[in-house]
């Protein structure tokens, strides 16, 4: 059995700390010394007083429109000398990431602001400020502790969290009360079952478009965080431990990958490899899909599908072989570029995104779960997003970029080329999980 994580103590305290969360008030004038210790300069909200434009590299087209532009909207409100000009950023983290690092290698000042994945911290850590100039202790003190350590590197906060994601499991509770199930599945094994029973059915009635599960099994970096709850929750250990141990090659992970290969063209369809969340999330909009992997953002507009008719609900990831679900640890957060023309502006939007008073709305708008601890405790926020409760997040997983830092990148993509090879039968698990196991320790000199 895994021992809770430290994001689940920090939860837990957390929310019986209460503590109370400022809004962001960026506190230091002179942003290019990383040195300026917080109290040195005079509180200015806005940065500088000049009318300045940002570039803020936001959400891709059609994720979380309203939030990121009623944001927006509230600062120009707080600081009308700054204006705000969101670009969409790429689906793909991964080419995401590469965008950053074409613009920061470079040294371009086009990007002024940018979403950082919970995982890129130790990557980018180089190219952005430290956000301690900015933001005051209180302000960083309101934040998930846990969240807090994952954006430090070498001393220096490199990024505000702004969401916590994480795996789960959405299922329809109309088709399970129709074939007789009456809890969602504990187990990947029960979860098979009542796929096929459900897909057979409604395949039967007529529907040929309708299948049993859809997740994200695309080679990038959606398929690393499947997996790893594969292999977690089967007992395979991690892909590195917090220790640095590489854990992908043993029988347990080979089993949690055969399993999931054995989906493909069965339970889920067979293009479900190159499926990413927006992809999963269309059929299962559409009302063909009786269980979904995905995470939290999909839970609103869920809510929102004519298809589904609220007939909808989530629960754990399921367990394997370990008797314990896993569920791997996502979210984004908030960095300012070290190229930035106008750091104090782009640093004042940045708190702001991130202050306890925008997560509100932006937490509600995108059923994502907050990163300010006391946010957990508001009742709107509550009937918003139901299951952001320490219970879900006790099993979250968290990928291991912290351990292997600059190096993250690739481990994750060797990780997922080797998944995506089992998935597609390219070559089976044990010899992939071989190659794989040697491949990482080339990569990490061991
Ligand atoms: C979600 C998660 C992020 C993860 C990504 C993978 O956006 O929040 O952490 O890396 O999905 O596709």
């Amino acid at each position: 059995m895994r021992k809770l994580t430290l994001l689940t103590l920090v939860v837990v305290f957390g929310l019986l700390a209460g503590c109370v969360a400022p809004v962001a008030a960026p506190v230091a004038e002179e942003a290019a010394t990383e040195a300026a210790p917080a109290e040195a300069a005079a509180p200015s909200v806005c940065g500088a007083d000049e009318e300045v434009t940002i570039t803020y590299v936001g959400d891709p087209a059609g994720k979380h429109p309203v939030a990121e532009a009623a944001t927006i909207e509230r600062f120009k409100a707080l600081c009308p000398n700054i204006t705000v000009n969101r670009i969409e950023g790429d689906a793909n983290g991964q080419n995401l990431l590469a965008s950053y690092l074409t613009a920061f290698e470079a040294q371009s000042a086009d990007l002024d602001v940018i979403r950082v994945d919970v995982i890129w911290p130790g990557l980018l850590a180089d190219h952005l400020l430290d956000m301690k100039q900015f933001v005051s202790q209180e302000q960083i003190d309101s934040y998930l502790p846990a969240l807090i350590v994952n954006d430090t590197v070498d001393g220096r906060l490199v990024a505000l969290p702004l969401r916590i994601g994480f795996g789960m499991l959405y299922y329809r509770t109309d088709l399970l009360e129709k074939y007789g199930f009456d809890a969602p599945p504990a187990t990947w094994d029960e979860l098979a079952m009542m796929a096929q029973t459900i897909q057979d059915g409604e395949r039967a009635a007529g529907n040929s478009e309708f299948w049993g599960f859809v997740w994200q099994g695309n080679a990038y970096e959606g398929l690393t965080t499947n997996a790893l709850e594969w292999q977690v929750s089967n007992g395979g250990g991690m892909i590195v431990s917090p220790e640095g141990e590489i854990q992908v090659n043993n029988p347990e992970t080979a089993a949690a990958f055969e399993r999931a290969a054995g989906w493909v063209g069965t339970i889920s369809p067979p293009g479900v490899v190159s499926y990413q969340e927006e992809d999963a999330r269309a059929v299962w909009h559409a009302g063909n899909a009786a269980f979904m992997r995905n995470w939290p953002y999909a839970y609103s507009s869920s809510r929102d599908s004519e298809a589904i008719g609220g007939n909808f609900a989530v629960a754990p990831v399921p367990a394997g072989d370990a008797g314990v679900g896993a569920a791997a640890l996502g979210g984004w957060h908030i960095g300012v570029s070290r190229y930035s023309k106008h750091p104090e502006a782009a640093a004042a939007f940045a708190a702001y995104m991130t202050s306890a008073e925008n997560q509100k709305h932006y937490s509600i708008d995108t059923s994502s779960p907050p990163a300010v601890a006391a946010l957990y405790e508001d009742p709107d926020i509550k009937a918003a997003i139901p299951f952001a409760d320490p219970a879900i997040v006790a099993i979250t997983t968290p990928r291991p970029s912290t351990v292997t830092a600059g190096k993250y990148n690739e481990v994750s993509t060797l990780y997922f080329t080797a998944v995506h090879s089992i998935l597609t039968g390219e070559e089976d698990a044990a010899t992939a999980l071989e190659l794989l196991e040697l491949d990482l320790q080339k990569l990490l000199g061991q």
